[in-house]
Protein backbone atom coordinates (compact mmCIF):
# COMPACT_ATOMS: atom_id res chain seq x y z
CA UNK A 1 0.00 0.00 0.00
CA UNK A 2 1.05 3.24 -0.53
CA UNK A 3 -0.20 6.63 -0.87
CA UNK A 4 1.66 9.53 -3.35
CA UNK A 5 -0.08 13.09 -4.91
CA UNK A 6 0.18 14.35 -8.38
CA UNK A 7 -1.81 17.53 -7.56
CA UNK A 8 -2.74 18.08 -10.99
CA UNK A 9 -6.10 19.17 -11.06
CA UNK A 10 -8.25 20.14 -14.45
CA UNK A 11 -8.79 23.89 -13.56
CA UNK A 12 -12.74 23.28 -14.67
CA UNK A 13 -12.61 20.81 -11.41
CA UNK A 14 -11.43 23.55 -9.28
CA UNK A 15 -14.66 24.19 -7.37
CA UNK A 16 -14.72 20.48 -7.12
CA UNK A 17 -11.19 19.83 -5.67
CA UNK A 18 -11.61 22.66 -3.37
CA UNK A 19 -14.45 21.36 -1.67
CA UNK A 20 -13.70 17.33 -1.29
CA UNK A 21 -10.13 18.41 -0.81
CA UNK A 22 -11.45 20.92 1.84
CA UNK A 23 -14.17 20.62 4.51
CA UNK A 24 -16.55 18.36 2.04
CA UNK A 25 -13.67 15.79 1.86
CA UNK A 26 -12.66 15.86 5.87
CA UNK A 27 -16.29 15.26 7.18
CA UNK A 28 -16.57 12.28 4.25
CA UNK A 29 -13.27 10.72 5.65
CA UNK A 30 -14.73 11.49 10.00
CA UNK A 31 -17.89 9.69 8.50
CA UNK A 32 -16.75 7.34 6.85
CA UNK A 33 -18.15 4.38 8.58
CA UNK A 34 -21.27 5.82 7.98
CA UNK A 35 -21.39 7.20 4.54
CA UNK A 36 -20.09 3.00 3.91
CA UNK A 37 -23.01 1.99 6.02
CA UNK A 38 -25.67 4.21 4.17
CA UNK A 39 -24.65 2.39 0.36
CA UNK A 40 -24.21 -1.45 2.19
CA UNK A 41 -27.24 -2.02 0.11
CA UNK A 42 -25.66 -1.79 -3.20
CA UNK A 43 -22.40 -3.48 -2.33
CA UNK A 44 -22.51 -6.75 -3.54
CA UNK A 45 -24.68 -5.76 -6.74
CA UNK A 46 -21.61 -3.44 -7.77
CA UNK A 47 -18.97 -6.41 -6.65
CA UNK A 48 -20.93 -8.70 -9.03
CA UNK A 49 -21.24 -6.99 -11.93
CA UNK A 50 -17.09 -5.75 -11.14
CA UNK A 51 -16.78 -9.65 -11.42
CA UNK A 52 -13.20 -8.94 -10.19
CA UNK A 53 -10.84 -11.82 -11.68
CA UNK A 54 -7.51 -12.90 -9.18
CA UNK A 55 -4.87 -10.87 -11.64
CA UNK A 56 -7.07 -8.02 -12.67
CA UNK A 57 -5.60 -4.49 -12.50
CA UNK A 58 -8.53 -2.06 -11.43
CA UNK A 59 -8.86 1.66 -10.79
CA UNK A 60 -11.26 3.04 -8.54
CA UNK A 61 -12.77 6.48 -9.88
CA UNK A 62 -13.03 8.82 -6.66
CA UNK A 63 -12.71 6.60 -4.73
CA UNK A 64 -12.91 8.40 -1.26
CA UNK A 65 -12.10 6.45 1.56
CA UNK A 66 -11.46 3.33 -0.27
CA UNK A 67 -13.95 0.47 0.61
CA UNK A 68 -14.01 -0.73 -2.37
CA UNK A 69 -10.34 -0.05 -3.73
CA UNK A 70 -9.79 -2.25 -0.76
CA UNK A 71 -12.73 -5.27 -2.15
CA UNK A 72 -11.07 -5.38 -5.14
CA UNK A 73 -7.63 -5.46 -3.86
CA UNK A 74 -8.71 -8.55 -2.34
CA UNK A 75 -10.56 -10.53 -4.59
CA UNK A 76 -7.20 -9.71 -7.37
CA UNK A 77 -4.55 -11.09 -4.57
CA UNK A 78 -2.71 -11.03 -8.06
CA UNK A 79 -3.24 -8.05 -9.61
CA UNK A 80 -3.54 -4.23 -8.16
CA UNK A 81 -6.05 -1.49 -6.95
CA UNK A 82 -5.38 1.89 -7.72
CA UNK A 83 -7.94 4.25 -6.31
CA UNK A 84 -7.95 7.78 -7.12
CA UNK A 85 -9.43 10.55 -5.65
CA UNK A 86 -8.97 14.60 -4.98
CA UNK A 87 -10.08 14.63 -1.57
CA UNK A 88 -6.44 14.05 0.69
CA UNK A 89 -8.53 13.20 4.02
CA UNK A 90 -10.62 10.80 2.23
CA UNK A 91 -7.38 8.62 0.69
CA UNK A 92 -5.03 9.15 4.18
CA UNK A 93 -7.92 7.13 5.55
CA UNK A 94 -8.08 4.78 2.36
CA UNK A 95 -4.65 4.10 2.94
CA UNK A 96 -4.19 3.49 6.15
CA UNK A 97 -7.63 0.81 6.18
CA UNK A 98 -5.66 -0.48 3.46
CA UNK A 99 -1.98 -0.46 5.48
CA UNK A 100 -3.87 -1.80 8.40
CA UNK A 101 -5.49 -5.05 6.63
CA UNK A 102 -2.43 -5.61 4.59
CA UNK A 103 -3.43 -4.87 1.31
CA UNK A 104 0.32 -4.43 -0.59
CA UNK A 105 -1.44 -4.42 -3.53
CA UNK A 106 -3.78 -1.58 -3.32
CA UNK A 107 -2.56 1.80 -3.92
CA UNK A 108 -4.13 5.42 -3.81
CA UNK A 109 -3.17 8.71 -5.85
CA UNK A 110 -4.30 12.34 -5.54
CA UNK A 111 -5.44 13.24 -8.37
CA UNK A 112 -7.59 14.49 -11.13
CA UNK A 113 -9.47 11.49 -12.96
CA UNK A 114 -10.20 13.85 -15.91
CA UNK A 115 -7.03 14.38 -16.37
CA UNK A 116 -4.78 11.65 -14.44
CA UNK A 117 -1.77 10.71 -16.41
CA UNK A 118 -2.62 7.39 -16.71
CA UNK A 119 -0.73 4.63 -19.04
CA UNK A 120 -2.41 3.21 -21.83
CA UNK A 121 -3.98 0.02 -21.34
CA UNK A 122 -3.00 -0.18 -17.96
CA UNK A 123 -5.81 -1.40 -16.39
CA UNK A 124 -8.68 -4.13 -17.08
CA UNK A 125 -11.47 -2.87 -15.14
CA UNK A 126 -12.46 0.33 -13.88
CA UNK A 127 -14.84 0.69 -11.34
CA UNK A 128 -16.93 3.21 -9.31
CA UNK A 129 -18.89 3.77 -6.31
CA UNK A 130 -20.44 7.58 -6.96
CA UNK A 131 -17.66 9.04 -7.93
CA UNK A 132 -18.43 9.85 -11.63
CA UNK A 133 -20.54 12.23 -11.49
CA UNK A 134 -18.63 14.93 -10.01
CA UNK A 135 -16.61 15.36 -13.86
CA UNK A 136 -16.73 19.74 -15.35
CA UNK A 137 -15.94 17.37 -18.81
CA UNK A 138 -17.32 14.37 -18.53
CA UNK A 139 -16.46 12.86 -21.74
CA UNK A 140 -12.81 13.93 -21.50
CA UNK A 141 -12.75 12.11 -18.20
CA UNK A 142 -14.35 8.93 -19.47
CA UNK A 143 -12.22 9.60 -22.58
CA UNK A 144 -9.19 9.64 -20.10
CA UNK A 145 -10.53 6.31 -18.66
CA UNK A 146 -11.56 4.67 -21.58
CA UNK A 147 -7.77 5.03 -22.68
CA UNK A 148 -6.26 3.35 -19.45
CA UNK A 149 -7.86 0.46 -19.85
CA UNK A 150 -7.18 -2.16 -22.16
CA UNK A 151 -8.98 -2.90 -25.47
CA UNK A 152 -11.66 -5.06 -24.22
CA UNK A 153 -11.56 -3.65 -20.56
CA UNK A 154 -14.51 -2.63 -18.93
CA UNK A 155 -16.10 0.51 -16.87
CA UNK A 156 -18.60 -0.46 -14.34
CA UNK A 157 -20.18 2.05 -12.46
CA UNK A 158 -22.96 2.96 -9.84
CA UNK A 159 -24.59 6.61 -10.18
CA UNK A 160 -27.91 7.77 -8.17
CA UNK A 161 -31.09 8.14 -10.67
CA UNK A 162 -33.35 11.14 -10.34
CA UNK A 163 -34.03 12.95 -7.50
CA UNK A 164 -38.12 11.99 -7.86
CA UNK A 165 -36.70 8.04 -7.75
CA UNK A 166 -34.42 8.78 -4.33
CA UNK A 167 -36.89 9.98 -1.43
CA UNK A 168 -34.18 10.33 0.70
CA UNK A 169 -32.52 13.27 -1.10
CA UNK A 170 -36.31 14.69 -1.44
CA UNK A 171 -36.85 14.74 1.94
CA UNK A 172 -33.84 16.34 2.70
CA UNK A 173 -34.40 18.84 0.64
CA UNK A 174 -37.69 19.38 1.59
CA UNK A 175 -36.47 19.66 5.36
CA UNK A 176 -34.08 21.91 4.44
CA UNK A 177 -35.63 24.33 2.11
CA UNK A 178 -37.62 25.35 5.23
CA UNK A 179 -40.27 26.70 3.08
CA UNK A 180 -38.47 28.15 0.37
CA UNK A 181 -38.13 27.66 -3.56
CA UNK A 182 -34.72 25.71 -3.92
CA UNK A 183 -33.96 25.02 -7.54
CA UNK A 184 -33.69 21.81 -8.54
CA UNK A 185 -30.52 19.80 -9.19
CA UNK A 186 -29.42 20.78 -12.83
CA UNK A 187 -29.13 17.36 -14.52
CA UNK A 188 -26.27 17.98 -16.46
CA UNK A 189 -23.98 20.16 -14.63
CA UNK A 190 -21.63 18.67 -11.89
CA UNK A 191 -22.84 16.92 -9.28
CA UNK A 192 -24.93 13.90 -7.29
CA UNK A 193 -28.05 13.71 -10.44
CA UNK A 194 -25.51 14.50 -13.39
CA UNK A 195 -25.44 11.21 -14.48
CA UNK A 196 -29.18 10.02 -13.69
CA UNK A 197 -30.41 10.15 -17.33
CA UNK A 198 -29.23 6.77 -19.23
CA UNK A 199 -29.48 8.62 -22.55
CA UNK A 200 -27.46 11.31 -21.43
CA UNK A 201 -24.40 9.00 -20.21
CA UNK A 202 -25.25 6.69 -22.91
CA UNK A 203 -24.09 9.85 -25.28
CA UNK A 204 -21.16 10.65 -23.09
CA UNK A 205 -19.69 7.22 -22.97
CA UNK A 206 -20.19 6.19 -26.15
CA UNK A 207 -18.49 10.43 -27.37
CA UNK A 208 -15.50 9.18 -24.88
CA UNK A 209 -14.90 6.01 -26.82
CA UNK A 210 -16.64 3.11 -24.92
CA UNK A 211 -19.36 1.15 -26.44
CA UNK A 212 -22.93 1.64 -26.38
CA UNK A 213 -23.85 0.98 -22.37
CA UNK A 214 -25.93 -1.45 -20.31
CA UNK A 215 -28.28 0.09 -17.77
CA UNK A 216 -29.31 -1.94 -14.94
CA UNK A 217 -31.84 -0.58 -12.32
CA UNK A 218 -31.34 -1.09 -8.74
CA UNK A 219 -32.87 -0.25 -5.61
CA UNK A 220 -32.16 -0.13 -1.90
CA UNK A 221 -32.54 1.13 1.15
CA UNK A 222 -29.96 3.92 2.04
CA UNK A 223 -28.94 3.86 5.92
CA UNK A 224 -28.21 7.18 7.57
CA UNK A 225 -27.68 6.11 11.63
CA UNK A 226 -28.83 3.65 14.25
CA UNK A 227 -31.54 6.43 15.25
CA UNK A 228 -33.00 9.49 14.22
CA UNK A 229 -30.79 11.78 17.02
CA UNK A 230 -27.68 10.61 15.46
CA UNK A 231 -28.39 10.61 11.54
CA UNK A 232 -30.06 14.07 12.25
CA UNK A 233 -26.26 15.16 13.65
CA UNK A 234 -24.80 13.14 10.58
CA UNK A 235 -27.20 14.93 7.81
CA UNK A 236 -26.59 18.80 9.15
CA UNK A 237 -23.22 18.21 9.66
CA UNK A 238 -23.59 17.49 5.74
CA UNK A 239 -26.03 19.59 4.94
CA UNK A 240 -26.30 22.32 7.56
CA UNK A 241 -24.29 25.13 5.49
CA UNK A 242 -28.14 25.13 3.51
CA UNK A 243 -29.52 27.14 6.68
CA UNK A 244 -27.01 29.82 6.22
CA UNK A 245 -29.14 32.60 4.97
CA UNK A 246 -31.95 31.84 6.85
CA UNK A 247 -33.09 33.73 10.06
CA UNK A 248 -33.20 31.82 13.58
CA UNK A 249 -36.80 30.48 13.29
CA UNK A 250 -36.08 29.40 9.38
CA UNK A 251 -33.49 27.50 10.47
CA UNK A 252 -35.31 25.72 13.58
CA UNK A 253 -38.60 24.97 11.37
CA UNK A 254 -35.52 23.36 8.85
CA UNK A 255 -33.81 21.68 11.69
CA UNK A 256 -37.37 20.10 13.52
CA UNK A 257 -38.83 19.02 10.38
CA UNK A 258 -35.58 17.07 9.18
CA UNK A 259 -35.57 15.80 12.54
CA UNK A 260 -39.60 14.69 12.01
CA UNK A 261 -39.42 13.14 8.35
CA UNK A 262 -35.79 10.89 10.13
CA UNK A 263 -38.39 10.17 12.85
CA UNK A 264 -40.74 8.44 10.47
CA UNK A 265 -37.76 6.69 9.00
CA UNK A 266 -36.55 5.25 12.09
CA UNK A 267 -37.00 1.03 11.93
CA UNK A 268 -35.28 -1.54 14.19
CA UNK A 269 -32.86 -1.73 11.17
CA UNK A 270 -31.61 2.28 11.67
CA UNK A 271 -33.16 5.11 10.16
CA UNK A 272 -34.10 3.93 6.28
CA UNK A 273 -34.98 5.57 2.92
CA UNK A 274 -36.17 4.26 -0.48
CA UNK A 275 -33.25 5.11 -3.04
CA UNK A 276 -32.75 4.18 -6.62
CA UNK A 277 -29.19 4.15 -8.79
CA UNK A 278 -28.21 2.90 -12.06
CA UNK A 279 -25.61 -0.15 -12.24
CA UNK A 280 -23.76 1.20 -15.68
CA UNK A 281 -21.70 -1.25 -17.85
CA UNK A 282 -19.58 0.12 -20.80
CA UNK A 283 -16.83 -1.73 -22.26
CA UNK A 284 -13.71 -0.24 -23.79
CA UNK A 285 -13.88 -1.40 -27.59
C1 LIG B 1 -19.76 10.66 -3.34
S1 LIG B 1 -18.06 10.44 -3.05
C2 LIG B 1 -17.88 8.68 -3.28
C3 LIG B 1 -16.61 8.14 -2.66
C4 LIG B 1 -16.40 6.64 -2.79
N1 LIG B 1 -16.39 6.17 -4.16
C5 LIG B 1 -17.42 5.88 -1.98
O1 LIG B 1 -18.21 5.14 -2.55
O2 LIG B 1 -17.41 6.02 -0.75
C6 LIG B 1 -17.40 11.10 -4.55
C7 LIG B 1 -15.89 11.06 -4.63
O3 LIG B 1 -15.49 11.43 -5.96
C8 LIG B 1 -14.29 12.15 -5.85
N2 LIG B 1 -14.10 12.94 -7.09
C9 LIG B 1 -14.91 13.90 -7.57
N3 LIG B 1 -14.41 14.40 -8.73
C10 LIG B 1 -13.25 13.71 -8.97
C11 LIG B 1 -12.26 13.78 -9.98
N4 LIG B 1 -12.35 14.67 -10.99
N5 LIG B 1 -11.19 12.94 -9.91
C12 LIG B 1 -11.07 12.08 -8.86
N6 LIG B 1 -11.98 11.97 -7.88
C13 LIG B 1 -13.06 12.78 -7.92
C14 LIG B 1 -14.50 13.01 -4.61
O4 LIG B 1 -13.27 13.50 -4.09
C15 LIG B 1 -15.22 12.03 -3.69
O5 LIG B 1 -14.34 11.32 -2.86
Amino acid sequence: MEMTSTSQFAPSNTEQARAWDGDEGAYWAKHADQFDRALRGYREALLDAAAIGRADRVLDIGCGTGEITREAARRAPEGTALGVDLSSAMLRVASERAAAEGLANARFVQGDVQVHPFEAGEFDLAVSRTGTMFFAEPVTAFGNVARALRPGGRLVQLVWQPPARNEWFLALMTAMSAGRDLPAPPPDAPGPFSLSDPARVSTLLTEAGFDEPRFESLTALEHFGPDAGTAHRFLLGLVGWMLTDLDDAGRERARTDLYRTLEDHETPGGVLYPSATWLITATRP
